[in-house]
């Protein structure tokens, strides 16, 4: 909302106590509430503080500041907003508090009373945020490494279903050497693969609780946070410094720098099966189910689902800037400026996740025209280097054969011929050593699986690999 876009009744309109309020004689400028407050946002961390504070309640009754059956009560009212909130969390994202904090500690109010007073004892927002942030963030983990591995397994099919099939393959979007459709699908099931072990290592490099570190000098009650931080599931404890844990951010920044590099993956597929979709190539189809029409010209169908999640790159990769720059320069500890963190990851999450599963869906309603790739992969000189290695096989030094080969692609250019077509009287002038059948061994079956290597294009290693491959993803 802008200044002018605020409803003149919201002047001096009744706003709910402030968590803050006994300081302040005047009120503040509705403009400005808007402005601050966060609610619209992180509600989305509704139950990771509901989560939080139960652990914090808990940890409060063994240090003695609340009474067993008080703990009692507020875990109670604390899990039952939970299941409500659970399966609605309208009321939260609609509400005129504050924060996600103070939303949480009025709903409680209505329940409890004044013992919803006692709950904030020895906490900070600070500590609060940061602890409900890591929580939101190892969950999310667990859905964008799930959702990495879903599609992993629709392009493991792919790959399956073309592991043989030969297509053009490029460098500089010249064609190069023949490859397997299957090889490059597998190219992509190895980026999707590194990415799932960034979503993992991420998760461990979090794995400590901040809760307990107050606003930012740790708290002063005697809170065991060993046991808050195993309540948590924190498996390396808790943190260790506290200026540290309330402004630490690193987990944000590498949770969206792991989703760039997934939409970094995703835009560069996105990238080569547009075109492989184009009139030019031809090489692929994708079913109406992902792509849309033009509303003028009648004969428009467009890989819109692709070009979105090329288009989204830019999107997830603004908000790692956006979070890196916001980070950059704060002064220790807490300052507002770490507000701004949860619009920008909760967004390269939800765009990150709903690109993987777009990607999933169209890789389902994709399917290549065989018929069309083979005949493309063997035209246009794509076995000369084979053609260069035949030589080598005859004593030719390969410098030697590559200049050699270079001046039979020219004479074929010039006849309107692939190389294998050379007239025999231009073949003995420029390939005297070569006296096997050239149709057999340029072909391009001889090329594929002459490359018969790990990590090679040959189809007996691509289908090694999509072995490998299913042993490692779940299904
Ligand atoms: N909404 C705040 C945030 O997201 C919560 C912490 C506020 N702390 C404070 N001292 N004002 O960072």
């Amino acid at each position: 909302m802008s200044r002018n876009d605020r409803k003149p009744e919201a002047e001096g309109a009744q706003q709910p106590a402030r968590l803050w309020s006994g300081r302040f004689a005047g009120t503040q400028d509705p403009f400005f509430v808007e402005f601050q407050s966060s609610a619209r946002f992180d509600w989305r961390l509704i139950l990771e503080d509901l989560e939080g504070s139960v652990a914090w309640a808990k940890a409060l009754g063994r240090a003695g500041v609340l009474t067993t059956a008080e703990v009692g009560k507020l875990t109670e009212a604390l899990e039952a907003l939970s299941r409500e909130l659970g399966e609605d969390a309208t009321p939260a994202a609609e509400t005129d508090e504050e924060d996600v904090h103070s939303f949480v500690e009025a709903r409680l109010r209505e329940r409890v009373g004044d013992l919803a007073r006692k709950l904030h004892t020895g906490r900070s927002r600070n500590d609060q945020v940061a602890t409900d942030l890591k929580l939101y963030v190892r969950t999310e983990l667990a859905h964008l490494r799930h959702e990495c591995e879903h599609l992993m397994q629709a392009l493991l099919d792919l790959a399956e279903r073309y592991a043989e099939a030969p297509i053009p393959g490029y460098t500089h979007l010249q064609r190069a050497q023949p490859i397997t459709i299957g090889h490059h699908v597998l190219a992509y099931v190895e980026m999707i693969g590194r990415d799932f072990t960034r979503f993992v290592d991420a998760e461990q490099r979090l794995d400590t609780c901040p809760l307990g570190s107050g606003a930012l000098a740790g708290t002063a009650f005697a809170i065991d946070r060993e046991q808050l931080a195993r309540d948590l599931d924190f498996a390396g404890g808790p943190t260790r410094n506290s200026l540290d844990a309330v402004s630490d951010r690193d987990h944000v920044c590498e949770t969206a720098f792991a989703c760039s590099m997934v939409l970094t993956h995703l835009s560069r597929l996105a990238e080569d099966w547009i075109f492989f979709a184009s009139s030019e190539a031809r090489f692929l189809q994708l079913t109406d189910a992902v792509c849309t029409g033009s509303s003028l010209m009648p004969q428009k169908k467009n890989p819109d689902g692709l070009e979105l999640i090329r288009g989204k790159a830019g999107r997830v990769h603004g908000h790692l800037l956006g979070l890196l720059t916001t980070l950059k320069s704060q002064p220790l500890a807490y300052n507002k400026d770490l507000q701004e963190d949860k619009e920008a990851l909760i967004d390269a999450v939800d765009t990150t996740l709903a690109c993987l599963q777009v990607m999933h869906l169209i890789v389902r309603n994709a399917s290549f025209d065989t018929e069309r790739c083979a005949q493309e992969a063997g035209r246009g000189y794509l076995n000369a280097t084979d053609l260069a290695d035949l030589l080598v096989r005859k004593g030719v030094p390969f410098r030697t054969a590559h200049e050699r080969v270079g001046a039979a692609v020219r004479a074929a250019m010039e006849l309107g011929v692939e190389l294998e077509q050379l007239p025999s009287d231009k073949r003995r002038e420029l390939l005297p050593e070569l006296d096997e059948d050239l149709a057999r061994s340029l072909s391009v079956a001889a090329v594929l699986a002459r490359r018969d290597v790990i990590g090679g294009t040959a189809p007996k290693r691509v289908r090694q690999e999509i072995q490998r491959w299913r042993k490692r993803v779940q299904p």
